[in-house]
């Protein structure tokens, strides 16, 4: 299979997996599987900018734009996870266990230094040299902060560093409608993490998205709040300090302020992950920009100082959004016909207009209560 195959095929498997993920109600998830299909094909693009089947990448990678804003515009509402499995079925852990280390590394991610430092050294170093803290070492992380800003890939960039078993787990796969199934799965969550430990490996629990299994809300249904006890009580059995559990809690929430006391108290370490500042945009850029052609215009000092208060999300949208743009009009007035024909380069003026498009997702109301938030109840 040639390599632009692969990538096809690759392209084919998220958009599948993103399209079951529909189907079972979990919009963020299909949201960032849409992503990776998104970012397999622009890929394919670059790589390859003559192939004839481009116009028709294109047209899906639009299309997948397209469905992630919706997804992410309904992301407000709750997901509907579970819907329809048979319920004699044990949601199983192989599903939360997570088989192929992600491809992301410390280096792949723009700034976010304090978070990083907290990683290394309550997960990373104790990994390492458990001998090295004998006076034990924080179980568990909470990351929160804007959407779009890192949380999820800091999660992925530690399951691709430290050797161990990583657990990924999140509303849409331990909480059911069937009544007593989602206390089960997260007890079983945890046995297997313990099994883990015990067998001398550390195992890394991921919740991403905890507000969404913990959240304090008006009309809570009786699941919830068994669900929550039940994540209380494991959460103390690994925190136990007569054992010594290689298990590691890690949380990511957007929305902080929704956890009750209770649960943030178990999370010893509370990292705020913050917009990125001028230097990390300029570091994204770097990220982002990679297979793409500039023109001599572009000032990207001039672009860092432009996104201020755009998140990493943003950027990422803003360089894919001005990549499809060229490429877009490429097709439509561009040489096609012409097999060494390429689109222009990418011009300041492109970037301009993609921004005056884009605002940025995040509100300064809304990073005041982070910061609020920050303050009453860091630890880090
Ligand atoms: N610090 C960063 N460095 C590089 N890319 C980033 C960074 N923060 C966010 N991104 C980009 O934005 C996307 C969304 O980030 P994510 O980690 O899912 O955000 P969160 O979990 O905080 O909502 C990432 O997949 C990545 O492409
Ligand atoms: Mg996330």
């Amino acid at each position: 299979m040639s390599a632009s195959e692969e990538l096809e095929g690759l392209a084919v498997k998220f958009a599948q997996e993103a399209i079951e993920l529909e189907k079972k109600g979990s919009r963020r998830l299909a949201a960032q599987k849409y992503q990776r299909a998104l970012e397999v094909l622009l890929k394919l693009c670059a790589l390859y900018p003559t192939a004839a089947q481009n116009r028709v990448y294109m047209e899906h990678a639009e299309a997948y734009r397209r469905r992630i804003q919706e997804l992410q515009t309904q992301a407000a509402e709750p997901d509907h996870p579970s819907e329809g499995r048979d319920p004699s079925k044990p949601a199983g852990f192989d599903q939360w266990v997570l088989t192929e280390k992600p491809d992301i590394s410390w280096d792949d991610i723009a700034g976010l230094e304090r978070p990083k430092r907290a990683i290394e050294e309550s997960i990373i170093f104790p990994v390492r040299r458990p001998d090295l803290f004998p006076l034990g070492w924080p179980r568990g992380i909470l990351f929160f902060g804007p959407p779009g800003c890192g949380k999820t890939l800091l999660a992925a960039a530690i399951a691709s560093e430290v050797k161990g078993v990583f657990f990924c787990a999140d509303a849409a796969s331990l909480m059911s409608k069937w009544l007593g199934e989602s206390e089960r799965n997260v007890s079983q969550l945890f046995v297997k993490a313990r099994e883990v430990s015990d067998n001398g490996q550390p195992a890394i629990v991921f919740l991403d998205e905890v507000d969404s299994l913990m959240g304090v809300r008006g009309e809570e249904v009786g699941g919830e709040v068994r669900v929550r006890n039940q994540f209380l009580k494991e959460m103390d059995g690994i925190l136990d300090k007569k054992k010594t559990y290689h298990v590691y809690l890690i949380g990511a929430t957007n929305k902080p302020w929704v956890l009750d006391e209770p649960f943030i108290r178990r999370f010893q370490k509370r990292i705020y992950v913050p917009l990125p500042d001028v230097k990390a945009r300029m570091d994204m850029f770097s990220i982002y920009a990679e297979n793409l052609r500039f023109n001599d215009n572009v000032d990207l000092p001039e672009l860092a100082r432009m996104t201020e208060g755009y998140s990493g999300g943003d950027i990422r949208d803003l360089f894919q959004s001005t990549h499809l743009k060229v490429v877009r009009s490429f097709f439509q007035h561009g040489k096609v016909a012409d097999p060494n024909a390429l689109p222009d380069p990418i011009t300041m003026e492109d970037f301009q207009t993609i921004l005056t498009e884009r605002r940025p997702s995040v509100s300064q109301g809304i990073l005041k209560r982070y910061h609020d938030w920050d303050e009453s109840f860091k630890a880090s």
